[in-house]
């Protein structure tokens, strides 16, 4: 079953097509962050505008692939020369995100299903970060589907918008086991970077100012505890420690040395890796899981990654990370996850909305 899958819910426009939920043939990814950069985060009109003026031509560019032979199963699909014809479904990202934002991707992607006659799949954006772990690496044909990976499972999901534990008992069924109470932890990596005079999204310059770092000078971040639960987060005393002490530090000596940056980006990852580690083993211990998925944008950090898989190996755990390029945002993962959804009966109508907010207890 081909799925062409659309992502709009934050800065990037994106548009892929999937085949059987695993096999990506097309996933193109135009991301605004350029955009954004100047005004130092996501500016949610600019956005819904950017998204509008994209996708149709990255719509265009996802149905180029040469590879859309499989032999349609839609009715009326096999007379015709057109590629979109192959098209099986459309999903798209419906919740949550911004609203504009989502609102582009749903409408195209409800007016492109009316016309080919075919079913529109709303998607859950965080379902759709679990489903990149399904993806297969292009190097790996004739490997199972998401290397063999099936619910059930445990999921770790960290993004610009969402940090969460959840217990994955199928394809569909997701239950959220902790969250943030504040920022989510790319947020906490953009709002540290900016501190440091970083451009935004910081996540990745963070990363590679902890790379040059040579010695870590102890600069005693606290470890963000959360009052009653042991699998929720807390990143915005972390990040404010930072701010306050970047502040501090810039008052009484001036501008920061680029040496004292590297330090601070190392000691805030430690300090992200106690706080993410430490509740995924608890996680872990609580739900007997032998299966961890860890997936979303601040998963391509390597730092983050390398605490994970030694984490894993000394829990005998199996960790899948999806490839880095399936980590940020991108319609693959989203077509992966509408796949799911199709086979469980959750498909949508012309009246399908959008929602901000994470539509956890209703159909997706
Ligand atoms: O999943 P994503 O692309 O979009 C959302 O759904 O939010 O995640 C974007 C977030 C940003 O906060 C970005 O700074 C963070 O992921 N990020 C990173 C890295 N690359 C991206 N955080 C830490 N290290 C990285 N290498
Ligand atoms: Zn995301």
């Amino acid at each position: 079953m081909l799925i062409l899958g659309i992502e709009s819910s934050c800065d990037e426009t994106s548009v892929a097509v999937v085949r059987d939920g695993a096999e990506v043939l097309s996933n193109i990814v135009l991301s605004q962050a350029d955009i954004h950069a100047k005004y130092g985060g996501v500016v949610p009109e600019i956005a819904s505008r950017a998204h509008t003026e994209a996708i149709y031509s990255l719509c265009e560019q996802a149905l180029a692939t040469p590879d859309l032979r499989s032999p349609p199963s839609r009715k009326g699909a096999e007379a015709s020369g057109d590629k979109i014809m192959k098209i099986d479904a459309v999903a798209a990202t419906y919740c949550p995100g911004l609203i504009g934002a989502l609102l582009v991707g749903v409408n195209f992607g409800k007016a492109l299903a009316y016309k080919l006659n075919a079913p529109f799949i709303p998607v859950n954006h965080i379902k759709a970060h679990v489903a990149a772990a399904y993806l297969l690496p292009p190097s790996q044909k004739g490997v199972p589907a998401g290397r063999g990976l099936k619910p059930p499972f445990l999921a770790f999901i960290a993004s610009g918008g969402h940090t969460s534990i959840m217990q994955i008992d199928s394809y569909t069924d997701f239950k959220i086991l902790g969250m943030t109470r504040d920022d989510a932890a790319g947020e906490a990596f953009d709002k540290t970077a900016r501190a440091m005079g970083l451009d935004y999204p910081g996540g990745a310059l963070i990363e590679k100012y902890a790379d040059l770092n040579i010695e870590k000078t102890d600069i005693k971040i606290p470890f963000a505890k959360v009052e009653g639960s042991e699998l929720d987060f807390s990143f915005s005393g972390v990040k404010t420690y930072i701010i306050n002490y970047i502040n501090t530090r810039r008052q009484k000596n001036g501008e920061l040395p680029e040496t004292e940056k590297y330090n601070i980006a190392a000691q805030f990852t430690d300090n992200i890796i106690l706080s993410i580690t430490s509740r995924i083993k608890r996680a872990l211990e609580i739900t007997g899981n032998k299966k961890l998925v860890c997936a979303g944008g601040v998963m391509a950090n390597s730092h983050i990654k390398n605490a994970l898989k030694d984490l894993c190996s000394r829990l005998n755990i199996e960790l899948y990370i999806p490839d880095k390029k399936y980590c940020g945002d991108n319609a693959a993962m989203v077509a992966a996850q509408g796949f799911y959804e199709f086979q469980a009966g959750n498909t949508g109508g012309l009246s399908q909305n959008a929602f901000a907010s994470a539509d956890w207890f209703s159909q997706n």
